[in-house]
């Protein structure tokens, strides 16, 4: 039985893969990670098993070699690129007598630190510690004395000093209170469908550019760092599209490759606004080298969501940082499928606004209005709308007409023309033979 070792910033990175060492693109990607949570990076270390060994996970010369460097660099913590076994990560600590961290708890690490809204907030919290109380053994959870460094933030601490028992009175707790987060949302997006405002979904390999798109399109201040997973939970704004149709848009959390399953299970709500959306702009960080692999890690999320069936735009942020030819094709016409765009100076915004336009599917109605001779100019506005199919007099002097609009269009313009109780009748069977 031991008290774990006190954890600081000072990190040694180890880039432990199964099969080979990580590949460079994936070594960057941890630094990065690991900077982000806060760490200053001491030393690095790379090792590469067939298998992964049951006690260490990374065998035993390695082990030697890793205790010697975090003597030699006063390391304070050290943070292992794999998914370590409760027993492993004990075992790792007590050999190294340092602070140990797998890459999930890594990741935790950094959403806790994101976090903004109390059910970010409380996501986080039954996430860390879920991951936490497979790992409680008496004597290795005293962390109370601990606080400071990565690692040990966010929530958890002093539940951890207490037992097993009242950890999962308080996971329960937080799932309960989850639950009534997650009826609201659900209250939320139900009365978005009913109002029949379409959904836009920001989703984007982490520090694509999210963020500073959502607030160039909307100005709604979010908060906007360059630091992986600067956004945690999803905010909503409302946007006006140049064909005056309304949607919400909605900015998501960062993705990033093999998100750990109990995130992703701990986001799903949040995440369901992504499956749900009725158009998703997917941000590409068009100045980063790795930008390919980055979509398909995207994208293998996205399918894990099952939201790989929802229409897409590809964005390619960024283009500031770009030469000449790329960016020239900012402001060119295409076919709504990628859009190449700045969020910071601009550049190609117009065009990303009529991609959506041209991609987000319409909700119409079609059917016969009729209108009183009186009704004139009301025929009128409907004819300058472009709304009308067909139209036929009528003995009254009046017209029936055919219609396809909009639904909002047509709520708005029977209310604006004070015929609120008015209905489209369905197109007569005859007609409607006609037509096909
Ligand atoms: P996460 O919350 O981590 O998922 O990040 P995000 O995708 O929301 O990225 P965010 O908007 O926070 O931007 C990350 C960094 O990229 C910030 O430093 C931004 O200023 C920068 N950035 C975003 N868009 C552009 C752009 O068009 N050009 C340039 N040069 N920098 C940009």
């Amino acid at each position: 039985m031991f008290e774990r070792p006190q954890s600081g910033e000072r990190a040694i990175l180890v880039h432990a893969g199964i099969a080979g060492a990580p590949e460079t693109a994936e070594r960057e990607e941890f630094v990065e990670l690991a900077c982000s949570a806060g760490a200053v990076i001491v030393g690095e270390i790379v090792s590469g098993r067939q298998r992964p060994d049951p006690r260490t996970f990374i065998g035993k010369g390695k082990l030697e070699e890793l205790r010697q460097s975090v003597i030699a660099n006063g390391a304070e913590l050290v943070i292992l690129a794999a998914s370590l076994k409760p027993s492993q990560e004990r075992n790792l600590e007590g050999d190294l007598k340092c602070r140990l961290i797998d890459r999930a708890g890594l990741i935790l690490d950094i959403f806790a630190l994101r976090a903004r809204t109390s059910e970010g907030l409380l996501q986080v919290e039954l996430a860390q510690l879920k991951h936490m109380s497979t790992r409680l053994v008496r004597g290795w959870t005293h962390l109370e004395r601990q606080k400071g460094g990565i690692g040990l933030r966010g929530p958890g601490e002093t539940q951890l000093e207490s037992d097993r028992r009242m950890l999962n009175n308080r996971i329960r707790q937080l799932m309960s209170r989850l639950d009534e987060v997650d009826a609201r949302r659900a209250m939320n997006r139900q009365n978005r469908v009913r109002a029949e405002v379409p959904t836009v979904a920001l989703v984007g390999y982490t520090n694509a550019g999210k963020s500073t798109l959502f607030n160039a399109l909307t100005d709604a201040g979010v908060y906007v760092k360059d630091q992986l997973f600067a956004t945690l939970d999803p905010t909503f704004r409302q946007l006006e599209l140049p064909d005056s149709r309304e949607v919400v848009l909605a900015d998501t959390v960062g993705f990033i490759r093999d998100l750990p399953h109990e995130l992703i299970a701990a986001f799903r709500s949040t995440l369901q606004e992504t499956c749900e959306a009725d158009l998703i702009l997917h941000i590409i960080d068009a100045s980063d080298m790795h930008r390919w692999q980055r979509i398909r890690q995207v994208n293998a999320v996205l399918k894990q969501l099952d939201a790989d069936k929802v229409p897409q735009i590809r964005v390619y942020n960024k283009i500031d940082k770009l030469d000449g030819g790329y960016r020239d094709a900012a402001n060119r016409p295409g076919d709504g499928r990628s859009v190449r765009i700045s969020s910071v100076t601009g550049e190609g915004l117009p065009a990303l606004l009529q991609a959506i336009v041209m991609r987000l599917p319409r909700k119409e109605q079609q059917g016969v209005l009729h209108l009183l001779p009186a009704q004139g100019r009301q025929r009128a506005k409907l004819f300058a709308m472009g709304a009308v199919l067909r139209e036929e007099a009528c003995e009254d002097g009046g017209w029936n007409i055919e219609l396809r609009m909009g639904e909002r269009d047509l709520q708005r313009f029977l209310l604006q023309e004070n015929l609120g109780n008015s209905f489209l009748e369905p197109v007569p069977a005859s007609v409607a033979a006609i037509d096909n």
